[in-house]
């Protein structure tokens, strides 16, 4: 099929390409010029894996291009991906104004009859807003079928996620337009793709046929929002549950594995530390609540998801501090400050966050991420010191934070970084280590769940649950 994309953002652009991977033609626009042109030239505006030899091929192979020219793109299409950014509000509402631009745009540049897909996370009934106003502006007697088809894309495993779903929902009007989409997603929903990820055909990359669900553009536009709102309300569970551990005196790791085990459960976003970050989860839930809220709804239950996430931070602070004593003046080794490993977004990350607030204290902050170090350049203050590798932040260090899990930092050489550091002690936001290993190895270690285990430098006998 011919294929137009409107917003060459995160999920625009893994979106385009791997579409484009499974035979359509894919024309990507965007209102920025500059990104365009650096598409065009093979530079991506962001780092997500797999997806720059995707891009690469897609474009040698005449499938995917990129352009500044909507109309043309527009009119050229048979469908027509909506996916440009919904960012929040002062209030925490989405703001449409770029889906309404976008909107009206394409109803004066269709003719004939075009399918128009939204994949940007809007509120409940904005497929009817976008059907009006498509009716309103209609040019060249074009017609149009608007469908909802929410993406559940990973950051970091986006292009995976595209491949391997768990579900397409598909929120749309006729049988005709649900037929066409089916059709659009063909080679996913019958494994008839060569895995990129892997460079194996489906069947032999763990692919599974995810389930088809056609329902209304209403019912579409809200499952993704209580889908993302379910998630963070487990990772705030999990968060709570850890507090209580601590207190009990358990082993949260321990007990949320006991919960997730539960195939009702599920273990999944039960992982505790610094809470969730991103640009989805906070902004869609802060959505979620105004949009229930309209409705005559008072969510208070993701109010309180909301209120147990914002203390993550203070908490982590809070507990460096009772071992630190005082942060002024002192020297501390930071590993990770992108929001989740995988990816080099920095917005709205816990780890920034953190970083921010021990900067108040006048201390020097040593910091190293495998991907966000540009990005975290950009926003932190200039007196924070970037390391060429991660041993380097514990040069001096009283304290090693570890606040992205990126799995490397695991293998790091730990007797190495003890070595440089001036004080022993690691405080692991993401439950990187199991209380015990580091402890085995002389130093002082905390977690947020894992009990603090301070001032020792007898080995622990590591916890095997
Ligand atoms: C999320 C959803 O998982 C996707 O399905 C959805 O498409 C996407 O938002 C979106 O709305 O576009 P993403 O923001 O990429 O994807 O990140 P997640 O992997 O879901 O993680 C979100 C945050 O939760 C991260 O900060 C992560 O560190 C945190 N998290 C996750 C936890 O603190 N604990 C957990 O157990 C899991």
């Amino acid at each position: 099929m011919e294929l137009c994309i409107i917003g060459a953002g995160y999920v625009g652009l893994t979106t385009g390409a791997c579409l484009s991977e499974i035979g359509h033609h894919v024309a990507v626009t965007d209102c920025d010029a500059a990104k365009i042109a650096d598409l065009e030239r093979g530079r991506l505006p962001i780092y997500e894996e797999f997806l720059q030899p995707l891009v690469e091929g897609n474009q040698a192979a005449g499938r995917l291009r990129f352009t500044t020219e909507a109309p043309a793109a527009i009119a050229a299409a048979e469908a027509i991906f909506v996916c440009v950014g919904t960012p929040p509000d002062r209030d925490g509402k989405a703001n449409l104004a770029a889906v309404e631009r976008v909107t009206r745009q394409i109803a004066e540049c269709a003719a004939g009859h075009k399918l128009i897909i939204g994949k940007s996370t809007v509120p409940a009934r904005t497929a009817e807003h976008i059907r009006r106003t498509l009716d309103t502006f209609a040019r060249n007697r074009a017609s149009f079928e608007v469908v909802s088809n929410p993406e559940f894309l990973r950051e970091g495993t986006g292009v995976y996620d595209f491949f391997h779903p768990d579900r397409i929902v598909v929120g749309c009007d006729t049988a005709a337009a649900a037929a066409r989409m089916r059709e659009l997603y063909r080679p996913v929903l019958e494994g008839l793709f060569q895995c990129p990820c892997h460079a194996r055909p489906a069947a032999d990359c763990g692919w599974h046929a995810p389930a088809w669900m056609e329902t209304s553009t209403t019912s579409a536009e809200l499952i993704k929002h209580a889908a993302n709102s379910f998630l963070s309300l487990k990772i705030s569970y999990a968060n709570a549950i850890a507090d209580i551990c601590e207190l009990a005196g358990a082993d949260a790791l321990a007990v949320l594995r006991g919960i997730g085990l539960d195939r009702r459960i599920g273990e999944a976003f039960l992982r505790p530390g610094l809470g969730f970050g991103g640009f989805c989860f906070p902004k869609d839930l802060s959505a979620f609540l105004e949009i229930a809220a309209e409705l005559g709804y008072d969510f208070r239950l993701l109010r309180e998801v909301q209120a147990i996430n914002a203390e993550r931070v203070a908490l982590f602070v809070r507990k460096l501090r009772e071992s630190l004593w005082v942060l002024e003046d002192k020297t501390l080794g930071v590993l990770g400050l992108a929001f989740k490993p995988g990816t080099d977004d920095t917005r709205l990350s816990p780890a920034m966050a953190v970083a921010h607030e021990l900067l108040k204290h006048k201390l020097r902050l040593q910091v190293y991420d495998p991907k966000a170090m540009e990005r975290a350049r950009a926003e932190l203050p200039p007196e924070v010191v970037y390391c060429g590798h991660p041993e380097a932040v514990a040069e001096g260090a009283e304290a090693v934070l570890i606040l992205t899990e990126w799995p490397e930092f695991r293998a790091l050489d730990w007797t190495a970084m003890k070595a440089r550091m001036l004080r022993p002690l690691v405080l692991d936001g993401r439950n990187l280590f199991r209380a015990g290993e580091l402890e085995a190895l002389g130093f002082e270690y905390a977690a947020l769940g894992q009990g603090v285990v301070a001032h020792t430098t007898s080995a622990a006998a590591p916890v095997t649950s």
